[in-house]
């Protein structure tokens, strides 16, 4: 193929991780998603004639029903695909199945605990990829949280927030958004579930404030939003549930725990949550919680991450 053929052939406008994007192409996002949601309950047209396929390896609640919702509400239609259903769990390969939905939808999402099906998907789909969450990271989550503190906080840059328990897909995450707009980030994790070290040296290449505690307390010390997950991940085997709780019991998020934190912090977690483990249902359910903020704020990022994606 010719470099001016090649040239016209514009590569699709995948979303698959937060450090493919720039500071001001995420905060073009935030400014749509915080339109998008001030027009709801108003619907447009904007993604008429416009189908997402959404392929699901694992469960899902909010990403699923948000980004069908999103479709609806732009005009647009969704499909919810389970991998049982198609010739893929049958071993059909990835990079056919993105050939062929790519013939038939504009865009496809993907929620897998294999980030590199996501990347292979990417290749050889011609229409938009979205990530979902993978074993590795959650972007349209850390996208919606950002927005959802700046709501309650005001803008993120220069502030601190500390994430608390084990160094998973959505710490990662986490990480790339410090890097990106520019705020400190302490994480306090146990021994081996600390997060990847590729995503960390990422940090510490672009001179990310990302610093990495085995102390909750310290990690927690002052900051203005304290955010955790659940101990065992989807991509994680119950074989582990046992060493999981041992090592992660010390890093729930109590009000002992939210006490150290700076007086107005809120608390963040991205659900399904589990009371009594990662977090006591006195810090969930009490005053400083936005999790409900941040489920809801899936819907008008995922808004945007479409409106982007579909152009
Ligand atoms: N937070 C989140 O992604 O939730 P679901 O697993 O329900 O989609
Ligand atoms: N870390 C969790 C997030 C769920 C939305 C998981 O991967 O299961």
């Amino acid at each position: 193929m010719s470099a001016a053929v090649e040239l016209r052939i514009a590569r699709p406008r995948h979303f698959l991780e937060l450090r493919d994007f720039n500071r001001p192409a995420l905060r073009a996002l935030l400014e749509q998603a915080a339109a998008f949601k001030r027009a709801r309950p108003a619907r447009s047209e904007k993604l008429a004639g416009k189908t997402l396929a959404m392929i699901f390896e694992k469960p899902s609640t909010r990403t699923r029903i948000s980004f069908e919702v999103a479709m609806r509400e732009l005009g647009g239609d969704a499909i919810v695909l389970a991998p049982r259903d198609m010739q893929i769990g049958r071993g059909e390969t990835i990079a056919d199945t993105a050939r062929v939905l790519s013939r038939y939808v504009q865009a496809i999402m993907l929620r897998t605990d294999s980030a590199s099906k996501l990347r292979e998907l990417a290749r050889y789909a011609s229409v938009p990829v979205i990530n979902g969450l993978t074993e590795l990271s959650h972007p349209c989550q850390v996208l919606a949280d950002v927005m959802t503190f700046e709501e309650h906080r005001g803008p993120i840059g220069g502030q601190i927030v500390a994430w608390v328990g084990d160094g998973n897909n959505v710490a990662a995450s986490w990480i790339e958004a410090a890097a990106l707009f520019g705020f400190s980030l302490w994480l306090g994790c146990p021994a081996g579930y600390q997060p990847a070290a590729d995503v960390l040296a990422w940090a510490e290449r672009l001179g990310a404030d990302v610093t990495v505690l085995a102390d909750p307390v310290a990690a927690v010390t002052g900051a203005r939003c304290v955010v955790t997950d659940t101990w065992i991940s989807m991509a994680n085997s119950e074989d582990e549930a046992a060493a999981r709780h041992a090592a992660l019991a010390p890093y729930q998020v109590t009000p002992a725990l939210m006490a150290k934190a700076a007086p107005d912090a809120i608390f963040m977690h991205c659900l399904p949550a589990h009371r009594g483990e990662e977090v006591t249902a006195e810090v969930i359910d009490g005053p400083a919680s936005v999790v409900f903020d941040e489920a809801e704020n899936r819907l008008h990022v995922q808004k945007a991450i479409l409106a982007w994606c579909l152009g």
